[in-house]
């Protein structure tokens, strides 16, 4: 059966049975490794990604569930790593074996989305249900909380460049 999909803006079809899980659409049809299969059962969080901006598990999303959404996937987040969760990850040097911290991000992307200023009960509860084995927590909390920094001030840096160049055309 074909479902239409945009996946990190790309709008694509796909023929595949209606019951696969958007994981396998993913990861074994248009080959975006970077989501991973942890569990399968909705439990650890790995396979995380955005439906229509909002996290959703893939292993329990169904691709006829999925058809003509949005879908982002890590490999979507930004084409040159300047995600300012990419940037805070790369220097807080947050993952150990790295294999929960797709999901990890974009559990925390929505978060910083809606929440330029989250705190540690946010950014816990925002990220209560992606486990990590390792045990990188304090880590990505540290992580959270400075990519949201590098984004408020980003949003300054621009507010105060649009100022400057505005004042100058007087
Ligand atoms: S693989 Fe989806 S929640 Fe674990
Ligand atoms: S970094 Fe290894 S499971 Fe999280």
């Amino acid at each position: 059966m074909q479902f239409k999909i945009t996946v990190n803006g790309k709008a694509t079809t796909v023929d595949v049975p209606e019951d696969m899980p958007l994981l396998w659409v993913l990861r074994d049809v248009l080959h975006l490794n970077g989501t991973k299969y942890g569990c399968g059962i909705g439990q650890c969080g790995a396979c995380t990604v955005h439906l229509n901006g909002r996290p959703a598990r893939s292993c329990l999303t169904s691709i006829a569930s999925a058809a003509n959404a949005k879908v982002l996937t890590i490999e979507g987040l930004s084409a040159d790593g300047s995600h300012p969760l990419q940037i805070a990850w790369k220097d807080v040097d947050v993952p150990q074996c790295g294999y929960c911290q797709a999901g990890q991000i974009m559990s925390a992307a929505a978060l910083i989305a809606t929440n330029s200023n989250p705190t540690d009960k946010d950014i816990d509860n925002a990220l209560d249900g992606n486990l990590c084995r390792c045990g990188t927590y304090l880590r990505i909390r540290h992580a959270v909380h400075a990519a949201a920094k590098i984004k408020r001030e980003g949003a300054k840096i621009k507010t105060a460049k649009t100022t400057t160049s505005g004042s100058a055309k007087k």
